[in-house]
């Protein structure tokens, strides 16, 4: 056993938590806080599962979750395409020598000025959910390829996005018609369960809708080429989530019993469930004071500069937490509010968590599953720096290396 999994298992970390980034191989990772650890291995085997677990599928990682160039660069080299929100997003991409015409540009509404340079970088793919954007993409990306977003049901997921996205199925039926009629290719039907889903009917429910519009537009002779599952799968902080395998077992029988055909490609976009848990957040203890007879804890990270998403879902939900404090498992623990460094209130973190009664100023607080929406949100709010992304495991090897 190595010296991280012997860590590991000694110290019964909560969640999920990389062998790799066990408290005494985050203490010896030379590094400013706060920093984003990342197990590049475990990436690599997220990827590999979820393309195991759902054969037939085509993962196009949805970069803005994480778009540090070490994990765009391991997904790209196991032979990942991507999915993109902007065209800023694109030119990353291409910089990392990835083909734009592996690319599919998954926001519904974009910028004109982002249609036409996707388009000239060769990304022929589009999504839109309304008259308005397949106006806009008949003329700014004349005969490109589109595929309507369909609104399904979201509302078991932590972030759902059915409000401000998404066609109902009989606009999606006329909308795709519209399409056709003014140049445009009417190439597929995608939808978002919503980010972290917690049911695997979410998915079932959503095929089966996908598949309702395939057959009622292949009554008016149109036969989709994409159906893409889009992202929402989740990742294990604390709580229990379900897994790959359960998913799995509730996507692949629909896509058999639902659809009236396969359509040539299956997609899908995961963001969260491949990066969350490849990572760790490393930041350092500020300051600790009480405030009306509640324990504070000021650190060098907060919901400005990494962790939004604990102000986005306050009190739903708990990242795994572990200190660098030695006496970590041996001490009484007590109940803490842990802030950011802003002279913000609002870049509090987590309320009531538990942490070693002995934490002071100098010590570490390790915040796990935190690959995800960390530092693709970060600001320098208060001039305080985003965090630093640190690798470690296996390295990548770039696609066009021989
Ligand atoms: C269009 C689209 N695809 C994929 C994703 C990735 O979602 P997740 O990280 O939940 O897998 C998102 C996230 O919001 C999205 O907007």
């Amino acid at each position: 056993m190595t010296a991280a999994l012997a860590d590991q298992a000694r110290l019964d970390l909560p969640g999920h938590w990389p062998a790799a980034l066990g408290p005494r191989a985050l203490a010896e990772l030379d590094a400013a806080t706060p920093f984003l650890a990342t197990d590049l291995s475990t990436v690599a085997a997220r990827y590999a599962a979820f393309t195991a677990a759902i054969p037939g599928v085509s993962t196009f990682y949805a970069m803005k979750c994480n778009s540090a160039a070490d994990v765009l660069g391991t997904l790209a080299a196991l032979g990942s395409s991507f999915e993109v929100a902007s065209v800023g997003e694109l030119r990353i991409l291409r910089e990392i020598g990835v083909d734009a015409a592996e690319v599919l540009f998954s926001n519904p509404i974009k910028p004109p000025a982002a249609i036409v340079e996707a388009r000239r970088a060769g990304l022929w793919r589009f999504s839109f959910d309304s008259e308005g954007e397949l106006h806009k993409l008949a003329q700014h990306a004349p005969g490109a390829a589109v595929y309507v977003r369909l609104r399904v049901d979201d509302s078991t997921s932590l972030f759902p996005l059915s409000r401000k996205f998404g066609a109902e199925a009989h606009e999606a039926r006329a909308l795709m018609l519209l399409a056709r009629e003014v140049g445009l290719r009417p190439y597929g039907v995608t939808f978002h369960v919503g980010s972290q889903c917690a049911t695997t009917s979410a998915w079932r429910q959503a095929i089966a809708a996908a598949g309702r519009l395939m057959a009622a537009l292949a009554e008016d002779g149109v036969r989709l080429e994409m159906l893409d599952l889009g992202g929402g799968f989740p990742a294990r902080y604390v709580e229990r989530v379900p897994s790959l395998g359960q998913i799995a077992d509730t996507v692949n029988p629909a896509l058999d019993e639902l659809l009236p055909y396969r359509p040539p490609l299956l997609a899908a976009e995961p963001g969260r469930h491949l990066v969350a848990e490849s990572a760790v957040m490393v930041a350092s203890v500020l300051g600790r004071e009480v405030r009306a007879g509640e324990n504070w804890l000021y650190l060098d990270v907060g919901a400005y500069n990494g962790m939004m998403e604990t102000q986005q879902t306050v009190q739903q939900w708990r990242f795994p937490l572990w200190t660098s404090r030695p006496d970590h498992a041996l001490v009484p623990h007590l109940p803490f509010t842990v802030t950011g460094p802003s002279c913000d209130s609002s870049d509090t973190m987590f309320y009531g968590v538990n942490l070693p009664s002995t934490i002071d100023v100098g010590d570490r607080l390790y915040i796990g599953s935190a690959g995800a929406y960390t530092l693709s949100y970060a600001s320098s709010f208060n001039g305080f720096p985003p965090p630093e992304p640190v690798s470690v495991g296996a390295p990548h090897a770039r696609r066009d290396t021989p």
